[in-house]
């Protein structure tokens, strides 16, 4: 019989400890360690990547080594989220909300590949056979070459994936599976793990690549994908708010690819369609002259998305005026409040603030700070900002706009799409003097102010 120990883990993030804490320190998170029993892995166990086999050192200008082979999933935006398409022997993990769409873009996929003549195995955890057939017929992703699986046991799965040959194999979902060796029920923190693990050592040496779907709660509460994260080559989350038909396909890590790439999804009956040109989805109801609003060319990846800044500036009665955010980092705006409160004299004091990216978008770059900025003072001053108009940079403590980076693809994509100003820092603007934009070059945010709010 395999040894075993007892160790306490956090089921929210994964940290382990030798003895029960009631907070984990790693997250901060109470009453989340439990007694877990792990087995001690005997001596013939290897974990390397190599599956197992002997490998030499290999100098690593050795042209001779080839670049792992991709397959196209058939679909643009995946192709580009996962870095140029699917590559082979590599473990990835699509993470999201349930009812979020990850089993409806996953069989997607997998049709994808089996239209095309590759072998698909979908194990299907959650859902039975007929569920899974009856969502094919809708979705149009029927083919003889995708052939579902709804054994959920570790043992019994790796023996029907090392005995096919597959192009593909979607596990739908790692929570659902477990393996009879090891303790705990299925999803929790051991199995999970362990059961990835397995899964990893099965794509590097059958050079078939796996996608394992995780589920994600709000509370992040659930033994689940973020414990996974470090193990997985290629971690893509899928998001969108759950009444709105918009979806977001999001590379938060890929070792073969850029990160920051997304791909925009429209939820219909028929399954998720490509939206081909998300700047104009986004723009869609932007409402004209209204003020708080503002219009900025932002990168998502190596793309230039158009998306609207919305900022909602109004008397407070509460002792500690509100800070709503969504779509930006809440630290971000309560810095732009802070410069703009002591280098354009605006007082926000006894202000609530709410500021929104609108479509649900979700900003991570410094570059969306003048256009922050801008709005707030828009709805500060109950006054639109300058007609088809844009505006992007860095905002600093001093109150220096900053350049930043791809600002022909920022003004070229607000130029495409009827913008004819564009407020960018100057020391970038001469990149994008020649796109037939009118450029307004700014060092200060107070200059930008005035150039935006200029009647
Ligand atoms: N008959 C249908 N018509 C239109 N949309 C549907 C239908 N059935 C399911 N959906 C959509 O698919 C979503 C479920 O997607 P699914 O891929 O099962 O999510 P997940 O695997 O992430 O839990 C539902 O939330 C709904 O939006
Ligand atoms: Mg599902």
């Amino acid at each position: 019989m395999a040894k075993t120990k007892s160790t306490f883990v956090c089921q929210r993030c994964g940290a382990t400890y030798m003895r029960w804490v009631g907070r984990c320190t790693d997250c901060g998170q109470w009453n989340t360690v439990a007694e877990e029993t792990l087995a001690i892995p005997g001596k013939h166990v290897r974990s390397s990547i190599s599956g197992g086999q002997k490998s030499a050192p290999i100098p690593v200008t050795d042209e001779d080594q080839p670049a792992p082979p991709r397959v196209s999933t058939g679909i643009d935006e995946c192709d580009r989220v996962l870095g140029g398409g699917i590559v082979a022997g590599s473990l990835t993990l699509v993470g999201g909300d349930p009812g979020i769409g990850k089993s409806t873009i996953m069989l997607q996929i997998s049709h994808g590949l089996a239209s095309r003549g590759q072998r698909v195995l979908y194990i299907s955890g959650e859902e039975s056979f007929s569920q899974t057939r009856l969502r094919a017929q809708r979705l149009g992703t029927l083919s003889d070459d995708l052939l579902l699986l709804t054994e959920t046991e570790l043992t019994e799965l790796k023996k029907q994936l090392t005995e096919g040959d597959y192009g593909l194999v979607v596990v739908d979902s790692i929570q659902s599976v477990y393996s009879a060796d090891l303790p705990g029920v299925p999803g929790s923190i051991t199995q999970v793990r362990d059961c990835a693990s397995e899964f990893l050592r099965l794509a590097k040496r059958s050079g078939t690549p796996i996608f394992l779907i995780g589920h994600v709660t709000k509370e992040g509460s659930i033994a689940g994908p973020r414990t996974l994260e470090h193990l997985v080559d290629t971690v893509l989350y899928f998001e969108g708010e759950g009444k709105q038909a918009l979806r977001i396909l999001r590379a938060v890590k890929n070792r073969f690819g850029s990160t920051n790439e997304i791909g925009v999804f429209e939820m219909t009956e028929t399954g998720l369609q490509e939206v081909p040109n998300p700047s104009a989805l986004f723009l869609n109801e932007r409402p004209e002259g209204v003020s708080g609003s503002v219009v900025l060319p932002s990168i998502e990846g190596t793309r230039p998305l158009l998306v609207e800044v919305q900022a909602l500036v109004c008397d407070s009665n509460l002792g500690s005026p509100r800070r709503t955010v969504t779509g930006v980092n809440p630290n971000r705006v309560s810095l732009i409040l802070a410069v703009l409160e002591k280098r354009a004299g605006l007082h926000f004091a006894d202000r609530d603030v709410f500021v929104n990216v609108a479509g649900g978008v979700r900003l991570d770059e410094p570059a969306a700070d003048l256009a922050i900025a801008l709005a707030l003072v828009s709805s500060f001053m109950e006054a639109p900002v300058a007609p088809r108009l844009t505006a992007f940079g860095e905002i600093g403590l001093a109150g220096e706009v900053r350049g930043v980076d791809m600002v022909r693809q920022r003004v070229a994509e607000a130029a495409k799409f009827g913008f004819t100003t564009c407020i960018l820092p100057k020391n970038c603007a001469q990149d994008a003097e020649d796109i037939g934009e009118t450029v307004w070059p700014v060092g200060r945010v107070g200059q930008a102010i005035e150039m935006a709010m200029e009647r």
